[in-house]
């Protein structure tokens, strides 16, 4: 069975996919470029340069080097304003729990977030001490939906990726996990995470010996 769990961060161990979706809305809205739920939910996962480049596709606006560099700031910026007055409190439901059930269950934890800004929100929650790997986004050369990032943090924990656990909210995050050939827990919407072995509405309903023990898992309703 699985001897470890790698976690995404945004959206599934705290809520700051909501934080990205403000930040990249009021940078579209300034370009006059349209921005719906559908469109924001296509975003999840995605790395910020590969996530402007689809707003300004979007909208077929086209802007020179120094500029694309500017939106890209603007929005980290509004981001970082965001996640200033993080703390303790903005673990999700479950979160915690199910980082130490994991840890107790004797399985090691990486996380995967393409978030250049993960190092500074595990902190702001407390949790930085109970990953095992915290793969730098800055190394990557590829963002979600390739694998680099998960077959990364089973590297660093050397643990073969068939016996890892990927825990995602982002269909690319699942579509990522699933093409390093590990099991994928979705976090969220069946419907959009059709991808997954099994999807659950949060952490909260985190049941780590069902995992376990159930192997592959199965499809939830
Ligand atoms: C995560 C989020 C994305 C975000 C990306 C880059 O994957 O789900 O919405 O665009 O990280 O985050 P950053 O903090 O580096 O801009
Ligand atoms: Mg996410």
């Amino acid at each position: 069975h699985f001897r470890a769990v790698i976690f995404d961060l945004d959206g599934v161990i705290t809520d700051t996919a909501r934080y990205h979706h403000r930040a990249w809305k009021r940078l579209a809205d300034e370009l006059n470029i349209d921005f719906d739920e559908a469109f924001a939910e296509n975003l999840k996962g995605i790395d910020r340069r590969a996530s402007l480049q689809m707003i300004l596709d979007r909208g077929n606006v086209a802007v020179d080097g120094a500029e694309f560099e500017h939106l890209c700031e603007m929005k980290n910026d509004w981001y970082r304003e965001l996640i200033g007055s993080m703390t303790r409190d903005d673990l999700l439901p479950g979160a915690f729990e199910a980082l130490k059930a994991v840890r107790n269950a004797g399985l090691r934890i990486g996380l995967a977030s393409v978030s250049r800004n993960a190092p500074t929100i595990l902190e702001r929650l407390g949790i930085t001490d109970m990953f095992d790997t915290v793969v730098d986004a800055g190394l990557l050369k590829r963002g979600k939906p390739d694998p680099e990032i998960f077959l990364k943090a089973a590297a660093d924990l050397g643990v073969d990726p068939e016996d890892c656990l990927g825990v995602e909210d982002a269909a690319s995050g699942v579509a990522a996990i699933k093409a390093a050939g590990m099991a994928a827990l979705g976090i969220g919407n069946p419907s959009v995470l059709g991808q997954a072995d099994a999807v659950i509405s949060g952490l909260d309903d985190f049941i780590l010996d069902e995992y376990l023990f159930e192997a592959p898992i199965e499809q939830a309703s």
